[in-house]
Parts: structure tokens; sequence; C-alpha cells
């Protein structure tokens, strides 16, 4: 058996006559830039997050980009300066730190909660006691893994240090928080439809959801150079569309998004179930509103590379998100701030493993999956 992360092939098959006559529709209408299915695409996300607005764009990365500009000019400048702190967690793709970079500001990295692996709420609050609130301006929270962060205390903090929220819901789509969709929460949503994603595009492919609609007023001008006339424009944009046959892709596989994050749920359910006696493994918890965008289980005695190239030589792959924290990063080095060392964090990317989740998996591949780490542990 050869049992890879992620199988688009398969599921291409699953939607051929969907997928295909999307892209038929494009070929034959031929409206390549802002076509019909980009407005509809928004329009059914946007009834779906039950957020009053959605604009498509290029990446999950631009959509935080361009979020985080929408923010510094509702705030009176172009751009964040250095001086305003925007905190996250390092534990994360580095999108979501370059991007509030590229956006001006600093990254102040906070440490996660070892079992969420998301950023921990108290963390961030005991930073903001320490007297630097003035220079915080927002949080990106990451639903990582597709695990919703704590929305309630994140909240909270927000509200009394008067910052904003951007949910990076890259890995989320599709998740709640106490019946809330994800990217509905905060003052702005930033999605990706990277292909991997539990909504992925053939391509790439992003959104901005938010219920501010001066934020989507903004956003919605950055993506088309900067003005509501691409021809006399008030702020430095972007050429930040999203693609007509990427947004035609979306509608045909949006059908299906909720029957997929579900079966990733139960596969998840499964792995915990098959994996639950063996001591040197950490199950993901199954949080209510988490969609498994990766299952990730943490390996305790040191064993996760060992482990890792044992699966591979059964044909299982396995990925580490991520081996590296951001803070260890060359690109952050004098771009960021540390407040308190970052050990959950740095311990987590030495520890952790996502296995394949792919939706179509077969209850076959999934015990093959679970007995293979049975056997790792068993015999040594
Ligand atoms: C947490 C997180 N944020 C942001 C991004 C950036 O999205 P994209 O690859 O669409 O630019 C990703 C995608 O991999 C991600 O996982």
């Amino acid at each position: 058996m050869n049992i890879p992360m992620l199988d688009l092939k398969r599921q291409y098959q699953y939607m051929k006559s969907d997928i295909d006559t999307a892209i038929k529709n494009c070929l034959e209408h031929q409206l390549w830039i802002m076509g019909p299915e980009v407005k509809q695409l928004e329009e059914k996300i946007r009834e779906f997050l039950e957020v009053k607005n959605c604009a498509g764009c290029c990446s999950g990365t631009e959509a935080i980009v361009l979020a985080l500009r929408a923010f510094a000019i509702k705030s009176g400048s172009e751009f964040f300066s250095s001086e305003d702190e925007i905190i996250t967690t390092p534990f994360t793709f580095t999108a979501t730190a370059d991007a509030i970079v590229r956006s001006g500001a600093t990254p102040i990295f906070i440490d996660i909660d070892p079992v969420s692996f998301n950023i921990n709420p108290d963390a961030i609050l005991k930073y903001l006691k320490c007297g630097s609130a003035n220079k915080a301006k927002g949080i990106i929270p990451v639903h990582l893994y597709g695990t919703p962060c704590d929305m309630e205390a994140i909240g909270e903090i927000a509200k009394k240090y008067n910052l904003f929220i951007l949910e990076d819901v890259a890995q989320a789509f599709g998740g709640k928080w106490k019946n809330k969709m994800l990217g509905s929460i905060g003052n702005a949503g930033a999605f990706s439809f990277f292909p991997s994603k539990n909504l992925g595009c053939f391509g790439d492919g992003g959104m901005v959801s938010t219920n501010d609609d001066e934020i989507a007023e903004i956003t919605t001008s950055l993506i088309k150079h900067g003005g509501k006339d691409k021809y006399n424009v008030q702020h430095i944009g972007y050429n930040a569309r999203l693609d007509t046959i990427q947004a035609s892709i979306l509608l045909a596989k949006f059908k299906y998004v909720e029957e997929f994050n579900n079966r990733r749920i139960k596969i998840a359910k499964r792995y915990n179930e098959g994996l639950s006696e063996i001591e040197e493994i950490q199950p993901p918890s199954i949080v209510e509103g988490a969609v498994f965008h990766q299952y990730t289980i943490r390996i305790k005695n040191g064993r996760r590379n060992e482990l890792q190239t044992f699966l591979k030589q059964r044909s299982i792959a396995t990925m580490v998100y991520y081996p590296f924290c951001l803070h260890q990063m060359q690109v952050f080095e004098n771009r960021a701030k540390v407040p308190e060392p970052l050990v959950e964090a740095e311990k987590a990317s030495k520890e952790v493993l996502s296995l394949p989740i792919e939706p179509l998996m077969t209850i076959e591949e999934q015990d093959y999956v679970i007995e293979t780490i049975k056997e790792f542990f068993e015999k040594r």
C-alpha cells in the first residue's frame, strides 16, 4: 500500500463531472479576470460563513497582507510602522508573520498551548500586562491544523486592549468555535485555497472575510491596485485578484466541503481510537468545531524522526508541520520580537508528526497506517 498525505487525483475523480463542467463554462465565456464566478463564490462563502463581506484574492498570504493593510489604512496610515506590534504564534506557516512584516508592523511571537498547538491566550495577556499594550495593534490567531483557537479568551483580550483580531483561517475552512464559523468571529478572516487546503483550488487562491464594511471596501480596492477606479487610485495596492477559473473550481468543490470535513473528522476519531494504547503518542484532542486539515500527533520519547523514516519505508507519507518555529528563521531575526522564551513551540517543532488525512482514504488504508505505527512501537 502506498499512502500519500493527500490524494488530489482521487478527489478529482470523485468530483470530476462538476469540475469539468465548471472549467468548460469558463472556456466558453472567456471572462478570465473578475468573471461572474468570482462574485458567485464570494456570495456563496459569505452566506456559509454568515458574514457581511467576502473578497476573493490570489492567495492566503495576500489575504493576510490585504487585511492588515486595510486595518492600517482604516487607522489613518498606508502601512503600519515598525513600532506597531501584531501578536501571533511562532508555530505557523511563514506567511502569517511574513505578512505582518510586509504590512510594516513588527510580529510579536507568543508561546503556544501544548495541547491545541494554538497561541496561548494567558501568554498574550501576560505580555500585554507588562506595559507594551500601547504598541500592540492586533492579534492574528492561527487555527492551526484546523483546530479553533480559544476565540472567547482572545476576544476578551482584544476588547480590553483595543486590538483588532485577524483570524488566519488558512487551515480551517468550515471550522467552528462554539457554533460560529471561523473567519466570522474576529474583525476579519484570511483564507487560503492552496490545493491541499480543506477547500482548495487548482493553483493559488485566497479570501478575506469581514463584518466591517470599511475594511471590506479597502480590501476590495487593494486587490485591484488600490482604487475604486482602476485608472485613478487612492492607495498603494496590489494585483491580487482571484482568477475566474479558480473561483469556478472552488464553486464546484464547495459542494463537497462539508462532506469532506466530516470525513476528515471521522478519520481523526478512528486514528485516535487506533493509537490510544500507544503511550509514547499524544493524539490530538477532538475539539468541537475542528476540521482536521492536519491530523497531528506528538511523539513524546524523542523518536519522531525515527518513526517518520520507518513509515516512509512502509510507503506511508508524513509531514512535520513545522520543523522550525518562526523566531528561529533568519528572516525574522531583526524583524520580530520574542518577549518570553518560546518553550512549548520549540518543543512541538521537535515532536509533532502529521499523518495522512485524505478525506477519501479507505478503512483499509487507515488501518494500515495505525497498524504500522503500532508495529514501530511494539518492536522497539
Ligand atoms: C497558517 C497559514 N497561513 C497562511 C498560509 C498562506 O496561504 P497561501 O499558501 O495560500 O498563500 C498558509 C498556507 O499554507 C497557512 O497554512
